[in-house]
C-alpha cells in the first residue's frame, strides 16, 4: 500500500490531516493524554460531574487508562463509581494506577464492554466519553441506549447531555490551505494499526485538524443530534440544505461537533474551539465544483447500526446546485469498517497506486 505523507513537522496549530481515530481500539497512552489535558472538554464533565454526583452510584463507560471520570466523580462526592473499559491495555495501565490515586475503595474497575457486562446495583449517573469527532462515530447511540435499559435506574441521568454534529460545504484543498493533501507523517502508525486492525485497507474518514471555518463556503447544519437523557435513535436520517455564503470552491462537507454535558452549558465547539475533537471530512463529488453565493447543497445524511451493532456505518449523498443551471450529483459510502479501497478521487490521492 503506498500513501501520501506530509513531510512537514506537526506544529500545534496546523492543519493536518489525519485518519479518524475514536471508533478503533487502537488508544495509546499519547490519545489519552490528549483527552485528560483538554480543559475546554474537562471543565464541562467536571462542572456536570460537581452538579449531579454527590451522594450517587456513578457508572464511568470508557474510563480509559486514566480513570478520569471515576476519579472526579470520587472528588465530586460519589457515594460508589463502576468504571468500565474495554481495551485491555488501558483496563491494566488503569488497574495499576488505582491504588495510586486513593480512590480504590470507591470504584470497582471493570474490564469488558459494556453492552456485555452486567452488575448491580444501576446506577444513578452515568458518564461516558465515548463521543466521536462526528459525535455518534464511537457508538454512543447504541452503548448508552443500552445503558439506559440494562445499567441506570429508571430517573438515571447521562453526562454528556447532548451532541450534534454540525455540516459545512468546502473543499478538501481549501480546507487544507497551505499544506498538501497528504497524511500527517505522525498519524501514519494509527492509520496502519486501523488497517491491522481491520486486516486490511479501506477508505478510513477523514480527521482534519485545526481546520479554520473561514475556509468553508456555506452555512451550517445540523446533521445528528444525539439526546442522551431524551429519545435516543440508533438509526438516523437527516435531509438539509446547505447555501453557499461566499465564493469558492465544494467537493465536499466538513463536520463538527457540538457537545452539551448539562442542558444549560456553553456548548464546545469542535471547530472553534481547541480541543481534542477535530473535524470530519467527507468528500462528496469527484472533482471541485466553483461555487457563488445563493448555490444550493441538498445534503442527506443516514446511519445504521454496522455487524457489530455498536458502530455506525454511514451514508452521504448530495445535489449541488449552481447558478449556472447545473445539479452535480455527489454521494459516498462511509462504513465503519471495510468497505471500499480508493473508491473516490481523494482515497486515490491519498493512497496512489503502485
Ligand atoms: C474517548 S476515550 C475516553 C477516555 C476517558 N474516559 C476520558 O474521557 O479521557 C473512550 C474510551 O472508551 C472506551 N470504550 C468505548 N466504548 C466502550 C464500551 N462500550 N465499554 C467499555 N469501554 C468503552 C474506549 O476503549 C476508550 O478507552
Amino acid at each position: 500500500m503506498h500513501v501520501l505523507v506530509c513531510s512537514e513537522p506537526e506544529r500545534p496549530d496546523r492543519v493536518s490531516l489525519w485518519p479518524s481515530l475514536g471508533e478503533y481500539p487502537i488508544y495509546d497512552p499519547y490519545l489519552y493524554t490528549t483527552m485528560t489535558t483538554d480543559e475546554e472538554r474537562n471543565k464541562r464533565f467536571r462542572a456536570a460531574l460537581e452538579r449531579l454526583a454527590p451522594g450517587k452510584h456513578v457508572l464511568d463507560i470508557g474510563t480509559g487508562q486514566d480513570i478520569l471520570w471515576a476519579r472526579e466523580s470520587v472528588q465530586a462526592g460519589a457515594r460508589q463509581v463502576t468504571a468500565i473499559e474495554v481495551i485491555e491495555d488501558a483496563f491494566r495501565q488503569a488497574a495499576a494506577h488505582l491504588p495510586t490515586y486513593d480512590v480504590q475503595d470507591r470504584v470497582t474497575l471493570l474490564l469488558g464492554e459494556s453492552t456485555g457486562l452486567e452488575f448491580a446495583p444501576k446506577a444513578d449517573v452515568c458518564v461516558a466519553e465515548i463521543i466521536g469527532s462526528l459525535a455518534s462515530a464511537e457508538g454512543a447511540a447504541a452503548v448508552l441506549t443500552d445503558a439506559k435499559r440494562r445499567h441506570l435506574a429508571p430517573d438515571g441521568v447521562i453526562v454528556p447531555h447532548r451532541a450534534d454534529t454540525q455540516a459545512a460545504a468546502g473543499c478538501l484543498s481549501d480546507i487544507l490551505g497551505e499544506q498538501h493533501v497528504a497524511f500527517s507523517a505522525e498519524s501514519i502508525p494509527y492509520l496502519q494499526s486501523i488497517f491491522n486492525w481491520n486486516t486490511a485497507p479501506f477508505d478510513v474518514r477523514l480527521r482534519i485538524e485545526n481546520a479554520s471555518p473561514d475556509a468553508l463556503v456555506s452555512d451550517s447544519a445540523v446533521l445528528e443530534s444525539l439526546d442522551f437523557n431524551g429519545t435516543l435513535h440508533t438509526v438516523q436520517q437527516t435531509s438539509t440544505r446547505l447555501t453557499v455564503q461566499h465564493p469558492g470552491r465544494v467537493d465536499g462537507v466538513l463536520t463538527w461537533l457540538q457537545l452539551w454535558c448539562l442542558p444549560d452549558d456553553d456548548p464546545l465547539d469542535a471547530l472553534r474551539m481547541k480541543t481534542n475533537w477535530a473535524s470530519i471530512y467527507f468528500p462528496l463529488f469527484e472533482t471541485p465544483v466553483p461555487v457563488e453565493p445563493g448555490d444550493t447543497l441538498d445534503l442527506t445524511f443516514g446511519w445504521t447500526l454496522s455487524a457489530d451493532g455498536v458502530h455506525p456505518d454511514y451514508q452521504l449523498s448530495a445535489t449541488l446546485r449552481t447558478t449556472d443551471g447545473h445539479a452535480h450529483q455527489g454521494s459516498l459510502e462511509s462504513p465503519h469498517r471495510g468497505g471500499p479501497f480508493r473508491a473516490h478521487p481523494a482515497y486515490r490521492l491519498l493512497f496512489p497506486a503502485a
